[in-house]
């Protein structure tokens, strides 16, 4: 990064644990999805800190429903373990009922947002307008987006991956001022592998993800566009990931960590994916 003061955020980032220079540290989010109620949450949690105990280069996120915010923020201070939310609306305020804003999350020391996921693009509406919007506002109230973007199994057949994820990154990213980029994670998400079993191929993967680096450093698409800090940041690969396949895909050069959804749900399995990752960088 050059010239552009530090936010308060950025500060922030540099003391986590896993922060280091210019270096891209894999994150390994677990998604949870409308699952867990207070006391499951509670339970998880006890089962995964000790399972965590020896890792040291891969950052964990937990993205958790909005009602188990508090107790896992609490539950999990101290440890290497940050607590995001599933979505917010993209204003401070207002009359919109049964909504939640940045700022009530920062308050809360919620960490991050989980935006665009495709669940909440094909159940509920979410478009990248409002996207372009969330985005800055997150990055505003000190909270680190994952911004999840990816293509239909259609898409991918009639060769439109590429177009479909160069819309969505410039349209997504559109309001995210320069300075601010490196903040963001994106999670490639191709929606045929969410949920399905069928996880993206190593090659397709490497290669979608490359193609997002690829747009972020283009000033054309991606507003703080550079080489440079395209390099620093972090893509994720998500759809089907598991411990099985996990170490296979981390290992791959522009992946830097996975979103796991039905595979993060168990304690097991979701330290599983984490020891994954520490072993693919090795
Ligand atoms: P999955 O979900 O791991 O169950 O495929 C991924 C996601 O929705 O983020």
């Amino acid at each position: 990064m050059s010239a552009s003061e530090p936010s308060a955020a950025e500060s922030e980032d540099a003391g986590h644990p896993g922060a280091r220079g210019a270096g891209r540290t894999p994150l390994v989010a677990g998604n949870w999805k409308m699952y867990k109620t207070e006391a499951q949450a509670e339970s998880y949690i006890q089962g995964l800190l000790p399972r965590l105990s020896s890792v040291e280069r891969v950052d964990v996120a937990i993205c958790v429903p909005f009602t188990d915010l508090r107790a896992m923020v609490d539950s999990t201070r101290g440890s290497r373990v940050e607590v995001f939310a599933q979505n917010m609306h993209e204003e401070a305020e207002g009359a919109f009922t049964g909504e939640i804003s940045a700022p009530m999350l920062s308050e809360i020391d919620v960490y991050g947002v989980v935006l665009g996921h495709s669940e909440r693009r094909a159940l509920f509406g979410e478009t990248d307008r409002a996207l372009a919007q969330k985005v800055p506002a997150a990055l505003a109230a000190g909270l680190t987006p994952i911004l999840c973007v990816g293509e239909t199994e259609e898409e991918r057949d009639g060769g439109d991956t590429e177009r479909k994820l160069r819309h969505q990154v410039h349209e997504d990213l559109a309001a995210v001022a320069p300075g601010d980029l490196q903040r963001v994670v994106i999670a490639y998400e191709p929606i045929w592998a969410i949920g399905t079993g069928r996880v993206a191929t190593p090659e397709q993967a490497q290669e979608a993800i490359a193609f997002i680096r690829a747009l972020l450093s283009d000033r054309s698409v991606a507003p703080a566009g550079d080489p440079e800090i395209a390099a620093r940041v972090r893509i994720l690969y998500g759809g089907s990931v598991k411990p099985e396949n996990a170490q296979e895909l981390l290992a791959l050069p522009d992946v830097d960590g996975a979103l796991v959804g039905g595979a993060s749900l168990a304690p097991e399995s979701f330290a599983a994916i984490v020891a994954a990752a520490e072993k693919a960088l090795a």
